[in-house]
């Protein structure tokens, strides 16, 4: 069934310890971050925003959902409405759907990973085009150099995906998963067969994996003249505040 786009909710998953960037994120959140001018989740947040979705849970510990609160509200600054829930354990990217099933109720949604930012390019119109045409899920391909830090996608010769791996050792592509993910409303039922993975995770690779089985899901390809960047490390999050100021220097739009 192809979803209607004002049906759509969206997810931004800022939970976890952010462990690899300690001390930095010893007592603030990964996703509160500075990059150049803005806390990180800004970033997210608009590439959603952007793509017209007007409602939205924002995922995070416990600890530190009042920053989030005291940060955002309710939303009204940016024009939507922000809804909070807590996950207890960074038990896997997958568990958001867990988490936010009564939430979500019905609708199909958009999830996109809190420290996940798609600048400078066309992320948000690919958005809305796979939000439109929707037939299970959609993912977004990037390539990069370095595709055994991610999941990375098999394709067949007509660019079709027949597999995700995991971080593989040896990848079969340069084609790397990013953090944003369009769903319809089966997600909800489809996460209940996932088993925790070896390093004790609900992978969203497995999620991923069960649309690619029904033959039910799409990938679309970001261009070059779109960055992305996980923030998740050092270097990365050094990059992309660099990126930032690039573009607001050439007055190129972030999103
Ligand atoms: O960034 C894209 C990559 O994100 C994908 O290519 C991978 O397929 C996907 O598994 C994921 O890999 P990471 O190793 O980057 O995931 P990480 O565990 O670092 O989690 C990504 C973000 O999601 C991070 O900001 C914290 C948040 N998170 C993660 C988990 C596992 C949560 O809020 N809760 C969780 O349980």
């Amino acid at each position: 069934m192809i979803e209607k786009i004002n049906q759509y909710k969206g997810i931004v998953l800022a939970g976890g310890e952010g462990t690899r960037l300690h001390p930095l994120t010893k007592v603030i959140s990964k996703q509160l971050l500075p990059v150049y001018d803005m806390p990180m989740i800004f970033y997210p947040l608009k590439t959603l925003i952007k793509a017209g979705i007007k409602e939205i849970l924002l995922i995070t510990t416990e600890k530190q959902q009042n920053n989030y609160m005291n940060l955002l509200g309710k939303g009204e600054d940016f024009g939507i409405a922000i809804d909070y829930i807590v996950q207890n354990k960074p038990d896997g990217i997958a568990q958001a759907f867990d988490i936010s099933r009564e939430w979500l109720s019905t609708s199909p949604c958009v999830l996109i990973l809190g420290d996940n930012l798609f600048l400078g390019g066309n992320v948000s119109e690919l958005l809305v085009a796979s939000m439109n045409k929707n037939r299970g899920s959609t993912i977004f391909g990037y390539k990069v150099k370095d595709s055994s830090r991610y999941g990375v996608v098999t394709l067949d010769k007509n660019n079709q995906v027949i597999g995700i791996e995991e971080k593989p050792k040896i990848p079969k592509s340069n084609w790397a998963v990013t953090g944003l993910y369009v769903y319809d409303n089966n997600v909800i039922d489809y996460v209940k067969d996932l088993k925790p993975s070896k390093r004790g995770e609900l992978e969203i690779t497995d999620l991923n994996n069960i649309y690619i089985k029904k033959n039910e899901l799409d990938i679309n390809f970001i261009d070059e003249n779109s960055y992305w960047l996980d923030a998740g490390t050092k270097d990365s999050l050094l990059e992309a505040s660099i990126i930032v100021e690039n573009l607001k220097k050439k007055n190129i739009d972030l999103f």
